[in-house]
């Protein structure tokens, strides 16, 4: 089954064709960060009229790269849900209209969902049930995937997602945007230990997590050395930076993977690029006998080879669209 795929829920227009939910075919994606980069954040609008510049070139392009033509597509998978609404809007109005002229079913994909399933595309021996740690620009969340479509946040965020706290982060060390991958390369080589950061606890739930404190602390302290006069050094203070991020996601991952008992662990999401986390939970996993799999980098930020992936299980499970799908800003991935 050919699935001709769509993602536009931030920055990145993507197009993809994934043959039986495991092979990918051709996957391409044009993004806009560039343009971003120059507010250090993205700009909703310019997302959104950068995806309709782009997407249909994209959608040719994915064809002519997979080797196939319009007809051999036979079905149309698309990101409607979380996301920027005007960008998720463009990728399921121009989905929707592909799906219609080409007469095949239109699969609405969880972005989430989406990239959770790129470590199937990775790992051929990786099936549910195991625990995925997601982490993005958007999303943090400690998530039991018990089946192919059936989800279970343990834990999340209460605030900002770990991506954007790297963003911030980033941005006022004057590292531009998006700014986790340049923080990481910052990181490498520094003294983790030479900035004290908070490691927040939140009340209620052991397995949430809270990232707004270590965002402020860090921004206070370089403006604060800013004020005084003082020079901070910036390596030392990515790799403390980098530590106190993975010191709160890890710990929870295996706590929440005694509370499931699978042994098996993924992770999920740009963030899950970030060298330090990668090791540590590595390391974690080695010493709890869990098996990890990690996503290969060019996997782990947006793609619409995720979303040709999941889009396979969703249609499985009998999950398609009709002609009314709605673009979400948020939505839980267990209702996905
Ligand atoms: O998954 P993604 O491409 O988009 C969302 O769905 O949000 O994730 C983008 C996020 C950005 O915040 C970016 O700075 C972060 O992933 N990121 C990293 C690294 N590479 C990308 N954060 C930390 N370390 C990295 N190596």
């Amino acid at each position: 089954m050919n699935i001709l795929a769509f993602e536009s829920s931030c920055d990145e227009t993507a197009a993809a064709v994934v043959k039986d939910g495991r092979t990918v075919l051709s996957s391409v994606i044009a993004s806009s960060a560039d343009m971003h980069a120059v507010y250090g954040g993205v700009v909703p609008e310019i997302a959104s009229r950068k995806h309709v510049e782009a997407i249909s070139g994209l959608a040719d392009e994915a064809l002519r790269q997979a080797g196939i033509g319009k007809s051999d597509i036979d079905a149309v998978a698309v990101t409607y849900a979380p996301g920027l609404i005007g960008a998720l809007l463009v990728g399921v109005s121009f989905a929707k209209s592909v799906a219609f002229g080409l007469n095949v079913p239109l699969i609405p994909v969880h972005h989430v969902r989406g990239h959770i399933a790129a470590n199937y595309i990775a790992h051929a021996d990786l099936e549910p049930p195991f625990l995925c740690l997601c982490v993005s620009g958007g999303t943090t969340a400690i998530v039991d995937v018990r089946d192919y479509t059936d989800f279970r946040v343990l834990g999340g965020t209460r605030d900002d997602a770990a991506g954007e706290c790297f963003d911030k982060t980033a941005r006022v060390l004057g590292l531009g945007y998006p700014g986790g991958a340049p923080l990481d390369k910052m990181a490498r080589g520094g003294n983790d230990r030479a900035y004290v950061f908070p490691r927040a606890h939140v009340e209620g739930n052991p397995l949430d997590l809270s990232f707004s404190g270590l965002k402020t602390a860090v921004l206070n302290l370089i403006h604060n050395a800013g004020q005084k006069g003082e020079t901070l050094d910036f390596h030392d203070l990515a790799a403390s930076f980098a530590a106190a991020v993975s010191d709160a996601l890890i710990p929870r991952v295996m706590e929440a993977n005694q509370l499931v008992g699978y042994n098996k662990i993924a992770v999920a999401g740009g963030v899950a690029a970030n060298s330090r986390i990668r090791a540590d939970l590595t390391a974690a996993c080695e010493k709890a006998g869990a098996k990890l799999w990690l996503p290969p980098l060019a996997l782990c930020g947006d793609n619409a080879a995720m979303v040709g992936c999941q889009g396979y299980y969703e249609y499985l499970a009998g999950h398609t669209a009709g002609w009314d799908l709605n673009a979400k800003a948020s939505l839980d991935i267990s209702k996905g």
